[in-house]
């Protein structure tokens, strides 16, 4: 099993789009300083870490997830040393930071890629997967052709101006296909090292990898890109066994094989993540129907030996804001199952004052539908939300123009509002260690049509029901065990009668038993 920092199992992270936060030299977009700033309103929330998306120096067609330069912060952030102090600041506060690695593709920017675009052989002629003539496309992958001298097509990952860097071919049956133990996919391996010991020996936390399944070609079940893994995981047991890494993969079974610490619960695929939060009647508006979820979840989790490694974010940059699909008191409903889950919980920033979608915004930077959910953060009721000094038509991405939207500030004064009771939720799970990472899970309802959902999570002796109950009717869960101090609850007390406990309607209770 993977080395793995102590601070991980108690963590709660807060997600940033490190354009969105806060801009402190009035330029229109956030910036690294921006957050150092903004550390002691996170940590005052309960998060112990935060997630930064990509930060590094990049021509910005997908905000950031196409690197030019893996070892530079991109100048409007600020510097490298920016970076660096951002990280001392948080460790002083007694909190860590992960950095967003993009191993899969960089820009068509990179000076890798000009390089590997010439038609004479030189270091970087393997760094990429490309076929050995312009008129043979990589079959399964999108691809770059006719804007190279070279004579070949290269495979990108995600957007045009996303080429894949090489890493191999599970089973290579063409001759252009290369071995994961080739020479072009061992030096793209190694060269990915480089950049994260450049970040882990400047004092970065680990890294949340992004796409992280999807590294060797043609690989089905994922054995090539968990052996890639593997071999990266030896080289952190070596030199940083205290590096945190989490990973965007979506199947626990093989990411933490492959020695990743925890995966993320991913919004699309078979998690059926949407039915809780996102889809036409999602769980948590009361409706819906998480058995599904419940199932799937089940199944990860006893096909990863029981280990509940799963995060599930609240959102994330590339899907909507939760606001949009959950109203009113229900999204506290939501939080309370979100921060009594094992894994890690991450809150993208905003969702904890219940920040809307944006409507009917341009896109920005390859956002597309994405950008209604990055746009800045709702600091307090000044100039552009306190997020910028910028004037208005200068911000990275308009303001909400709602009169009504939240505020961090005004949030923070009211002891009922979404805020208050998120800060409460984090400080009952930080209590608790049945609630954190690691604790086990079982499930005792399933969140069928109009029934709640309920768990017992635990950890040695401490045995804590969680029920939550987004629908109307009055639901009773009957255990095993005797039902006795109730350590949280919203909406009315929960009644205890023998060895049930029932709940309202709209309501949530943990209770030892
Ligand atoms: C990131 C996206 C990005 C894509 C390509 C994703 O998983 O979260 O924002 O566009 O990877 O790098």
């Amino acid at each position: 099993m993977a080395k793995r920092p102590e601070w991980l199992d108690s963590a709660v992270f807060y997600e940033i789009y490190p354009q969105s936060f806060k801009d402190t030299d009035g330029d229109g977009i956030g910036n690294i300083n921006g957050i150092t700033e903004k550390l002691p309103y996170i940590k005052e929330l309960g998060c112990t870490a935060i997630w930064m998306n990509p930060c590094f120096d990049s021509p910005f067609g997908d905000a950031g997830y196409d690197v030019s330069d893996y070892c530079k912060v991109a100048p409007r952030y600020g510097t490298n040393d920016d970076l660096v102090h951002l990280f001392d600041e948080a460790h002083r506060l007694g909190m860590h930071v992960l950095l967003d690695l993009v191993p899969g593709h960089t820009s068509w920017e990179h000076p890798w890629f000009k390089e590997s675009m010439k038609a004479e052989r030189n270091e970087y002629t393997d760094r990429y997967v490309w076929t050995d003539s312009i008129w043979e496309r990589p079959e399964g992958y999108g691809s770059l052709r006719g804007i190279s001298e070279r004579d070949g097509s290269c495979a990108v990952n995600f957007f045009t101006h996303q080429p894949a860097l090489n890493y191999g071919w599970y089973k290579p049956s063409r001759p252009w296909q290369q071995a994961m133990d080739s020479e072009g996919a061992t030096a793209t391996r190694e060269a990915m090292k480089d950049v994260m010991r450049f970040w882990l020996s400047r004092g970065c936390d680990g890294f949340r990898v992004d796409m992280a399944g999807s590294l060797v070609k043609n690989d089905e079940d994922g054995k090539g890109t968990i052996a890639l893994w593997q071999n990266v995981r030896a080289f952190l047991d070596e030199e940083f066994p205290e590096a945190a890494m989490v990973s965007e993969w979506g199947e626990p079974r093989q990411s933490l094989a492959g020695g990743f610490h925890m995966d993320f619960l991913l919004h699309f695929g078979e998690s059926h993540y949407n039915d809780l939060f996102r889809c036409g009647k999602p769980f948590f508006g009361g409706k819906g129907d998480a058995s599904a979820f419940v199932a799937k979840y089940i199944d990860s989790y006893e096909r990863s030996q029981r280990r509940g490694l799963i995060c599930i974010p609240s959102g994330n940059h590339d899907m909507d804001r939760l606001a949009r699909h959950i109203k009113g008191d229900a999204r506290k409903l939501a939080f309370a199952f979100l921060l009594s889950m094992p894994g890690a919980p991450y809150i993208y920033y905003g969702d904890e004052i219940g920040m809307n979608y944006v409507e009917g915004l341009r896109s920005v930077e390859g956002g597309y539908g994405r950008t209604g959910s990055r746009s800045p953060m709702q600091w307090d009721s000044s100039a552009n939300a306190g997020f910028s000094s910028a004037p208005a038509e200068k911000l990275y991405i308009p303001i909400d123009p709602d009169p009504a939207r939240p505020t961090a500030k005004a949030q923070m004064k009211d002891a009922d509002s979404l805020r208050s009771e998120v800060k409460k939720l984090i400080g009952v799970r930080q209590a608790h260690k049945a609630l954190q990472s690691l604790g086990e899970i079982e499930f005792v309802c399933d969140g069928a049509p109009g029934k709640p959902l309920a768990y017992i999570r635990s950890s040695g002796d401490e045995r804590i029901l969680v029920i939550v109950n987004p629908t109307d009717n009055t639901a009773d869960i009957t255990v095993n065990g005797t039902p006795g101090e109730t350590v949280y609850s919203f909406g009315g007390a929960p009644v205890i009668s023998g060895n049930s406990v029932r709940i309202n309607g709209g309501s949530a209770a943990f209770v030892k038993i």
